[in-house]
């Protein structure tokens, strides 16, 4: 019998198996990590009603995404460096959501470039954007992941400057990791993660060097990363941007009300309430906490999901009661491709959908067309 049967176990042994670097970089927040903390703690906090004696024989967690019928309401988010999990990590999340029947949304600050990961797919994935000051460049990413087929945009509007991580400044984080007595002997300790690390070629920010002229090496890179995220972007830009992709668009990043008007005002097919999983603005709200008045405002007008803190199927069970059309998951796959890889990454899919699907019998529900805010307390 597997050892791993909940995210907590997924995210026990990528602790073990991914470099520290990297781990922390996907694991941690920024500041205190009060809003980090805040997403999974309130979403532990709502309870819901236990119903009996309900026919629950037969039953489906199958939820249409943009108008695509899913396995569940849940997509990969966009993660950076997730080639620094494991080698080749964008294209072995993409396989797993492909073989899953689940959206994968591959980073622009992937290591795999957008080529690699069509050319290792069969079904088309998720491109998501940052709004940059290289306009030329982020107009031929768009190219790019039209030409791969890329069957949805997902634009993120929370990053126009990096919240500080504590951890990722004490670690020295670089990609690939730069070689200092600490990271060596770090290094030492997981052989299996460098030997994959040695096979492979994708070791370096694909969708970018190569493609920037001038941007050769990491050192080069990371000064242009920091000069590249635009703070002078407005909804103007991002309305731009709306106009320029030929299908559909989802903005990512709205906490307010006011912004989720906005991103409908600009024609975005979807909205994700996210707060980056607390890795930008320490000290707002947690994303369930924020998300029934960004209900409220947007109605029907598109689609609202939401991401942050995550960890359950019964968080995805909650967070469709009260309204939203799916989540977004980040750590708690990526934890799964630091542990196992691929098959990691199905071994999160499969628990989520488990405790989704048994969690809405137990409420007495057999699918989530019949869920609603009344399987709340
Ligand atoms: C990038 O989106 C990050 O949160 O590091």
């Amino acid at each position: 019998m597997s050892n791993v049967l909940c995210i907590e176990d997924q995210r026990k042994l990528a602790k073990k198996r991914v470099p520290k670097m990297f781990y922390e970089y996907a694991d941690g927040g920024s500041w205190n990590e009060e809003t980090y903390r805040a997403n999974s703690d309130h979403l532990q906090n709502i309870k819901f009603r236990q119903r009996v004696a309900v026919d629950i024989s037969s039953r489906s967690t199958q939820m249409p995404l943009l108008g695509q019928v899913r396995s569940m309401p849940v997509a990969l988010a966009p993660v950076g460096l997730l080639g620094m999990q494991r080698a080749d990590g964008e294209i072995l999340a993409a396989k797993a959501a492909e073989q899953f029947n689940v959206p994968y949304t591959l980073s622009t600050m992937s290591v795999c470039s957008i080529e690699d990961v069509a050319d290792k797919t069969e079904k088309p994935f998720w491109f998501q954007l940052y709004m940059m000051r290289d306009k030329d460049f982020m107009h031929r990413l768009l190219e790019r992941a039209h030409e791969a087929k890329c069957s949805a945009l997902m634009i993120t509007v929370d990053l126009q400057l990096l919240g500080q991580r504590h951890k990722d400044i004490r670690n020295g984080l670089s990609t690939p990791p730069k070689l200092n007595p600490k990271t060596l002997l770090n290094l030492t300790l997981k052989p299996f993660w460098c030997m994959e690390m040695l096979r492979t070629k994708r070791r370096n920010f694909g969708n970018v060097v190569g493609h920037v002229k001038g941007i050769k090496d990491v050192a080069s890179l990371s000064e242009w990363v920091s000069r590249q995220f635009d703070t002078r972007v407005t909804w103007n830009e991002v309305g731009e941007i709306r106009k320029k992709w030929d299908g559909k668009v989802i903005v990512k990043g709205i906490m307010d009300p006011e912004d989720a008007k906005s991103a409908i005002n600009i024609g975005a097919d979807a909205i994700v309430v996210s707060n980056h999983g607390g890795r930008q603005l320490d000290g707002t709200t947690s994303t369930v906490e924020a998300l029934p008045k960004v209900l409220e405002t947007v109605g029907n007008k598109c689609e609202v999901w939401m991401d942050g803190g995550i960890r359950t199927g019964q968080d995805i069970l909650k967070v469709m009661a009260l309204g939203a059309k799916g989540t977004l998951i980040g750590r708690a796959f990526a934890y799964g491709l630091g542990a196992n890889g691929q098959s990691g990454v199905l071994d999160t899919l499969n628990i989520l959908q488990n405790e989704l699907d048994m969690t809405m019998a137990l409420c007495g529900k057999r699918n989530l067309s019949e869920v609603d805010n009344s399987i709340l307390l």
